[in-house]
């Protein structure tokens, strides 16, 4: 019987080998570990995120939901309402010219490379420089206040996104890092109020779709989330491709030699190995594939990290290729609910990577990767720290 244990070490490591067997001989799996269905396959992931009637994210679309989180915020509503908030959200994030944020975030590198890193030949490139770029970058983006204890409100993100691996669902430590993360998005909300910018909680106070704004609960679960979401994806995402980067050196020289593939090993390694391995969905009826039937109220993880290494959809998914057209992976998920940060972030990555590999071009891990701790998510996947030699 295949184990699927979300919550241990080993699947943090590396997921890949159990996905491959999921995909090949149990596409449609019940895990008595997790107690929910896992799909896996590329078509089956797709057609549930084109499908939000049958896959409800209504009830949460973390793997271990928050109380209180479904429902107030845009990744656990289902249209029409979701479709409203997005709507305003999303006019705060058009409303802005993302590119005025190029400056800013080449200066936030610029700052990190020679702060935290200097010359120092071995550095950590997750706290000295991805953890940092995204906090900066947020504050930029959010107005966060300047004045807040970073190491904090990044403690706190990095427990919003775990899970208690014993009683599997959120420990006490995580409710209070929420709890945490909502009073710190009030006293953001009530700063803003007083003094509006052009940052995107300022917005969100006031914006307005058909004559209605946003209630104070849902702008504060929403600056929750998108810190949260913003964070742990954004940071995790960078350190996922520091990682392969050192990993994979002849990956690495090509983007040198030609840095137009930037953009394209960015997709890749969402493609690869996204920080978004999982999410999840609830079923409004019952739904039988690949011959077994799943009840109306049961709940679905939708494992993106499998359907993008998925061989019926991408040839020789576990080989990393900077040159792939990897167009059509759900690294940043799909359909209804596709990562409203998508733009943002993929600009915030290619503009630091690009100051990185202009001040330090040559690195390898320093330690071997079966020493690499791996963050403990149910939800998300990267390195807790990455050490890196510049060669
Ligand atoms: C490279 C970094 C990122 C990755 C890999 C990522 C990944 C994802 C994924 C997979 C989803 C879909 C969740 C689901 O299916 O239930 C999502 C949704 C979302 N993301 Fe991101 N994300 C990233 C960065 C960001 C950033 C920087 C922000 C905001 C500052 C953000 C805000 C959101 C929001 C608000 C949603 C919910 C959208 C909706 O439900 O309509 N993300 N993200």
């Amino acid at each position: 019987m295949t184990r699927f244990n979300l919550y241990s070490a080993e699947f943090d490591a590396n997921p890949f080998d159990t996905y491959k067997e999921l995909r090949d001989n149990h596409p449609c799996f019940w895990s008595e570990d997790a107690e929910k269905w896992v799909l896996t396959r590329y078509d089956d992931v797709v057609n549930a995120l084109s499908d939000w009637q049958t896959y409800s994210s209504a009830k949460g679309n973390l793997v271990d939901e928050f109380p209180g989180r479904a429902g107030n915020t845009l990744g656990t509503m289902d249209p029409p309402k979701h479709d409203e908030v997005r709507s305003i959200v999303q006019s705060v994030f058009m409303k802005r010219n993302l590119k005025h944020l190029v400056g800013p975030i080449q200066q936030i590198a610029r700052d990190a490379i020679k702060n935290n890193i200097g010359d120092r030949k071995v550095f950590d490139f997750a706290e000295d420089f991805a953890g940092e770029v995204t906090y900066k970058v947020l504050v930029a983006l959010l107005g966060l206040p300047e004045s807040e204890d970073s190491t904090e409100v990044k403690r706190n993100a990095l427990l919003m996104v775990q899970t208690d691996p014993e009683t599997r669902q959120k420990g006490p430590e995580h409710l209070k890092a929420f709890n945490w993360m909502q009073d710190f998005s009030t006293e953001v909300i009530e700063l803003r109020a007083e003094n509006p910018g052009e940052d995107l909680v300022s917005q969100l106070i006031t914006a307005e779709v058909d004559g209605r704004k946003l209630d104070l609960i849902q702008v504060q679960t929403t600056v929750t989330t998108l810190i949260m979401a913003g964070i742990e994806s954004l940071a995790g995402m960078l350190k996922v491709f520091g990682y392969n980067m050192a990993k994979y050196p002849d990956q690495r020289q090509k983007v040198l030699d030609d840095i137009s593939l930037l953009p394209g090993a960015i997709e890749e390694s969402m493609r690869f190995n996204s920080s978004a391995q999982r999410f999840r969905r609830c079923l409004t009826k019952d739904v039988t594939l690949h011959g077994q039937t799943m009840k109306a109220g049961d709940f679905v993880i939708l494992a993106y990290g499998a359907a993008n290494r998925d061989e019926r959809k991408f040839p020789n998914p576990d080989v990393y290729d900077v040159t792939r057209p990897s167009k059509g992976h759900v690294g940043m998920g799909g359909g209804t609910h596709t990562c409203l940060g998508n733009s943002v972030a993929r600009l915030a990555m290619k503009t630091a990577m690009e100051v990185f590999f202009e001040e330090i071009p040559h690195f390898s891990l320093a330690e071997p990767d079966d020493r690499l701790q791996w963050v403990a998510s149910s939800n998300f996947r990267s390195p807790v720290k990455l050490l890196l030699v510049r060669d």
